[in-house]
């Protein structure tokens, strides 16, 4: 198969298969509320075959990143509806990725009184937050009884997407944020049912997914997860429980029929990639950057040799608005300048130019 043919994912019928990854901006305001230079940037990358947003938290309590948008009030669904508005005024598709940060944040950003994490084990190394880095904090360990209530902020914050016009919702399983620390031993060291086995520790995230996919569709719904990324101290480094948990997390979510699972792994051609996705049965969206930017090469490749139905793509969509076309007629790229990924204002965000004539 070719990049740029089109595919269907559940409900979303894209024009081709580049995926605009989720990529934290840190333009919304204090309030979570994304702004009109938000709209504008991904109004501008409308022509990938999909868009899925930023990360956007599902409460206060799970905001990440400062100045990172929020699915929460009703000024942020109302901001959010002036993006997907002018993305769909493009022709163009977007979904939301909708996340909690669990222990990877700090107080600071998120202005509540603890962190929410599977177990007390604070992360290793400094958060940013408004008023500088902070070592992170011990996080509170949430009881099996508040486990629900996490649960519906993901309903919540999902009905909230469809109601500001996304076309659906990709759940943030990756990273190091809540749901992933939920699926490593190192993160969940718990001793109810959401904590030991294998089976155990994916249980949360299949509630969530599937409290999701009821609540707005399962076509609709999707899930990133990135077995063995490594990162914020989120270490999945046992082979055997990595195919054991992510199997047992992958076969709760097969029978919903999910619009796709997004993978991040740095071997997209391996036995536990490719076991995932045989196990899942729906499409699969690939990313072929992690640690080292994607090329085009390697996302041609991996469309050529069939190993996931889409690629997404991360840096190369934030320098290149017009990213489908520059690979589709081998132009020339503008460089990403990761100076300011994340910083305020349309300078390195909505100023990367098009390819002329
Ligand atoms: C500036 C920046 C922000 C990111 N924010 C997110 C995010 O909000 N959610 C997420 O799942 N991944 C996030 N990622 C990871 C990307 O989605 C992607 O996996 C990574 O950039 C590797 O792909 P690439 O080489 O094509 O850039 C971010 C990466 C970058 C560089």
């Amino acid at each position: 198969m070719d990049l740029f043919s089109p595919v269907a994912l559940g409900d979303l019928k894209l024009s081709n298969r580049l995926v605009m990854a989720p990529l934290t901006r840190s333009r919304s305001g204090k309030d979570g509320v994304p702004n009109a230079d938000v709209a504008e940037y991904y109004r501008q990358r409308a022509s990938l075959g999909l868009i899925v947003s930023e990360a956007t938290y599902s409460s206060f309590a799970g905001q990440g990143f400062i100045r990172q948008p929020g699915l929460v009030t009703e000024e942020q669904v109302a901001g959010w509806k002036k993006v997907t508005d002018a993305v769909h005024a493009e022709g163009g598709l977007i979904v939301a990725q909708v996340m909690h940060a669990g222990r990877a944040t700090h107080t600071g950003t998120t202005g509540a009184d603890h962190l929410e994490a599977p177990s007390a084990i604070a992360v290793d190394g400094q958060s940013r937050t408004y008023t500088g880095k902070y070592d992170y904090q011990v996080p509170h360990a949430l009881t099996t009884e508040e486990l629900p209530r996490i649960v519906e902020e993901f309903v919540t914050a999902s009905r909230n997407a469809i109601a500001a016009g996304f076309d659906g919702v990709e759940l943030h399983g990756a990273n190091g944020y809540l749901l992933h620390e939920f699926l490593a031993p190192t993160s969940n060291t718990r001793t109810d049912n959401y904590g030991g086995s294998p089976e155990n520790r994916a249980r949360l995230v299949i509630e969530v997914v599937t409290a999701v996919a009821n609540a707005i569709g399962a076509e609709k719904t999707s899930l990133r997860i990135s077995p063995e990324h490594n990162i914020q101290s989120v270490i999945e480094n046992d082979a055997e429980d990595v195919l054991a948990t992510y199997t047992a997390l992958v076969e709760g979510i097969a029978p919903l029929g999910l619009a796709n699972l997004s993978i991040l792994h740095r071997d997209l051609a391996g036995d536990l990639v490719q076991s995932l996705r045989k196990s899942f049965g729906g499409p699969v969206l690939l990313n072929t950057g992690f640690a080292e930017i994607t090329t085009y090469e390697e996302a041609a490749r991996v469309a050529a040799e069939g190993w996931g139905d889409a690629v997404v793509v991360g840096r190369p969509a934030i320098a290149n608005p017009d990213l489908v076309r520059r690979w589709k007629e081998e132009l020339p790229l503008n460089e990403p300048d990761f100076a300011t990924f994340y910083t305020e204002g349309p300078a390195g965000y909505t100023d990367y130019p098009f390819w002329q004539n």
